[in-house]
């Protein structure tokens, strides 16, 4: 009787470890399985509404203007979601600015054009054209300047005689610069208040005088965000800005100025920082 009860106590004993070993088990389990459920359902939830947050206002940004190029033309001021890039011209103005500036007035397309001082009172009547349309005023120095090889009045005489220039053709000043050469000298640059501008596209259209050429380089680069570097100096560049034009807007870009491409989504300008591109957050 005692060996029995024993027995039955024992098994009583091990049937009671035994539910609650599983219960101890099963709970963990259970928890587990609720808290990572719903961590990774909101993490799918997140990673879903972001994405059908950005990938169907590109696709529309891109199909809206391909189906309906009539509306693309007048470019609107502000751009949330949309793809921007910014035409930037060196070394001119010259005898083939206007027709660059009349070719993009008429597609709605904004550019900035870093002038050479000495350039300037030639074509003052362009600047003018240039300023009155909407484009962006840019500093290149007086004489195409390397400006590292400058003192630092050399260099701010070169700025100031560049903007004197520029403010006789049109009544403003230049806002944006861009060393001669890429010569970079961060220590001038703090003397300026101007959007520093590189760029993140460049042809080499100076070097290959191919309109085709240039176009095909540009167009296997560009990106939203990118900043393309041509010279205004050349009839076969401004050839090929016109059709970059046409065949970005038709993907759904819009060419804005550096200061507007700079300050997308509320972004602000930090007057002494580089800027080769403004890629979107
Ligand atoms: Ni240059």
């Amino acid at each position: 009787m005692r060996k029995t009860g024993r027995i039955l106590s024992l098994t009583l004993v091990f049937v009671l470890l035994l539910t609650l070993f599983a219960s101890c088990k099963k709970a963990p389990e259970q928890e587990t399985k609720t808290t990572t459920n719903p961590i990774s359902q909101s993490e799918t939830k997140d990673q879903s509404t972001s994405s059908t947050q950005t990938e169907p206002t590109t696709e529309k940004t891109t199909a809206k203007p391909s189906t309906n190029p009539s509306t693309q033309p007048p470019s609107k001021p502000t751009s949330n979601g949309q793809k921007l890039v910014a035409l930037t011209f060196d070394d001119g103005p010259s005898k083939h600015t206007r027709h660059l500036i009349e070719e993009l007035n008429k597609r709605g397309a904004k550019a900035t054009f870093f002038m050479v001082g000495k350039n300037v009172a030639s074509f003052d009547q362009t600047v003018k054209f240039m300023s009155d349309s909407g484009h962006q005023l840019g500093n290149h120095t007086f004489d195409h300047k390397n400006i590292k090889k400058l003192s630092m009045d050399e260099f701010l005489n070169q700025i100031n005689k560049t903007d004197d220039a520029v403010m006789k053709a049109c009544g403003k000043k230049t806002t944006a610069f861009r060393p001669p050469e890429g010569a970079n000298d961060s220590e001038k640059y703090q003397r300026i208040d101007k959007t520093i501008t590189y760029w993140s596209v460049d042809p080499l259209d100076w070097k290959n005088r191919d309109t085709a050429l240039v176009k095909s380089r540009v167009l296997s680069k560009v990106k939203d965000g990118s900043i393309i570097l041509l010279h205004d100096l050349y009839p076969t560049s401004v050839q090929a800005a016109i059709e970059i034009v046409d065949e970005l807007q038709k993907q759904g870009y819009k060419f804005v100025t550096v200061n507007e491409l700079i300050q997308r989504d509320g972004r602000k300008i930090n007057p002494h920082e580089v800027y080769f591109s403004a890629v979107p957050k």
